[in-house]
């Protein structure tokens, strides 16, 4: 399909989201739903996806968060989306082949278990759901969660590994060597690949200066050089 047609039923899916996401905040909020369609369609175009699925996919992909947050974790989001998006996606007229193909995408989009992303579509929101999670907007959200637990603005001296979740050293940085330093190893798609490396390398320039700007040292003039 041309990738100039419009996306069929977008206003109403965009509304859907946005209602059904808006309770998960800056991270998972329907902001994190709008980066990933506009990325998810960004791949999609240049690797000829079918761009109306991966647009329904890509804002419906986190609505069951909510179940997920409720159960504390007992639920998963992404098999309880595709369930919940069947229905709605039902009522919007798509068909049963296309439902199929858009909870599938749902369904794998956290590579969990036997859940692997098996169409072009599903890795696509893969890597798009990912890419969000680095870059610019990945250090905005970790440190946004650092705010939010109480952590350290930043400590680049300490052994993450050593170190534990929910922490005064649960840093942005921490989060940026434990998680998202690997997370363009894990891209399934050329297109995402690349994105990755761009995002990944503003990263390691953003925690650079960080650590340059922090370095706490007393300025050699003020140092008495002979104490008594
Ligand atoms: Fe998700
Ligand atoms: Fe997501």
């Amino acid at each position: 399909m041309p990738s100039h047609l419009p996306i069929p039923h977008l206003q109403r899916l965009r509304e859907i989201s946005h209602a059904l996401c808006l309770a998960e905040g800056g991270s998972h909020g329907p902001d994190h739903s709008e980066r990933v369609l506009t990325t998810a369609l960004t791949i999609g175009r240049e690797l000829g996806a079918a761009l109306p699925l991966l647009a329904a996919a890509a804002l419906l992909h986190d609505i069951g968060r909510k179940a997920e947050s409720l159960s504390q974790g007992r639920i998963c989001h992404a098999l309880h989306g595709a369930e919940i998006a069947a229905p709605i996606l039902h009522e919007l007229g798509y068909s049963q082949s296309d439902i199929d193909a858009i909870c599938h995408c749902i369904r794998s989009h956290r590579y969990r278990g036997n859940q692997q992303p098996a169409s072009l579509e599903a890795r696509i929101l893969f890597d798009a759901d990912k890419l969000d999670s680095i870059g610019a907007v990945g250090i905005g959200r970790a440190f946004l969660f650092a705010g939010q637990i109480g952590a350290r603005l930043h400590n680049p001296d300490v052994d993450c590994s050593a170190t534990l979740p929910y922490s005064l050293e649960d840093t942005a940085y921490r989060e940026f060597q434990v998680k998202m330093s690997r997370v363009r190893e894990q891209m399934l798609t050329p297109v995402g690949r690349a994105l990755a490396d761009e995002r990944h390398a503003f990263m390691l320039s953003f925690f650079e200066q960080l650590t340059l700007e922090t370095r706490v040292s007393i300025p050699s003039f003020l140092v008495d050089e002979n104490p008594c």
